[in-house]
């Protein structure tokens, strides 16, 4: 990771502040001064500020088992944050892969990785996406194949990814989508004319929500978890 970068994750400083430390010389990296924001350092590194040894914080990966009435940002707004459930030094300085509406319940992954979050999140990794969903109204064995073949949303330019759809009531189905749109499993069920009433994420790429978790309790990923991503 890059020194400016690493020096931030091990204190409190800003990375303006760290860039300042580094013009100043007073930086070294296993023994040698190193002023170059951009030169990068391990987790093995010894990296030292004015003689100080810096001790680097593992990255923290979580799973929160989401309750309603909260929302997933770094900020309170009209719900608070679900960040205020994670008891963990500096939460707020993690984010969240992959958002979930107020009323939706189910998985968060949480995380200081942007790269292993990107995975998440990015639209090119098609990174699968399971939800359970309540409709208001009978669902039509027709869905199946019109969320195979994509459905057109509002204010969109391309259909829908091919999306797996599995009834499993009259009312209550599994829906599985690489994507993440906004409100976009809401948005599919009205697309076809159904209102989705209950939405809950039971699974992402190959985690799932831990059963043993109620509504807002949270653990640390395994790391096979985390490898999964
Ligand atoms: N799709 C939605 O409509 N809402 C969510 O919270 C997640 C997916």
């Amino acid at each position: 990771m890059r020194l400016d970068k690493y020096i931030c994750r091990c204190t409190e400083l800003t990375r303006s502040e760290a860039k300042k430390l580094l013009k100043q010389g007073l930086v070294t990296v296993n023994g040698s001064v190193e002023k170059d924001p951009s030169a990068q350092a391990y987790e093995e590194s010894d990296v030292r500020i004015d003689g100080d040894k810096l001790y680097f914080a593992k990255a923290k990966y979580i799973m929160l088992h989401k309750p309603v009435d909260c929302i997933c940002s770094n900020i309170d707004e009209l719900y608070p944050s679900v960040l205020h459930f994670v008891d963990v030094d500096r939460a707020f300085d993690l984010h969240i892969a992959g958002r979930l509406d107020a009323d939706t319940t189910g998985l968060v992954l949480i995380t200081d990785d942007g790269q292993w979050s990107h995975r998440i999140t990015s639209p090119k990794k098609q990174c699968a996406k399971r939800y359970r969903v309540q409709t208001s109204k009978p669902i039509a064995e027709s869905a199946i194949e019109r969320f195979a073949h994509g459905v057109q949303l509002q204010n969109e330019k391309h259909l829908t990814k091919p999306a797996v759809l599995e009834i499993i009531g009259e009312k209550e189905a599994l829906l599985t989508i690489t994507e993440g749109k906004y409100h976009q499993v809401k948005r599919m069920f009205a697309a076809i004319g159904n209102r989705v009433v209950g939405l809950h994420r039971e699974q992402v790429g190959d985690i799932a929500l831990d059963a043993e978790l109620a509504p807002g309790q949270w653990r640390y990923l395994t790391e096979q978890e985390i490898a999964s991503i």
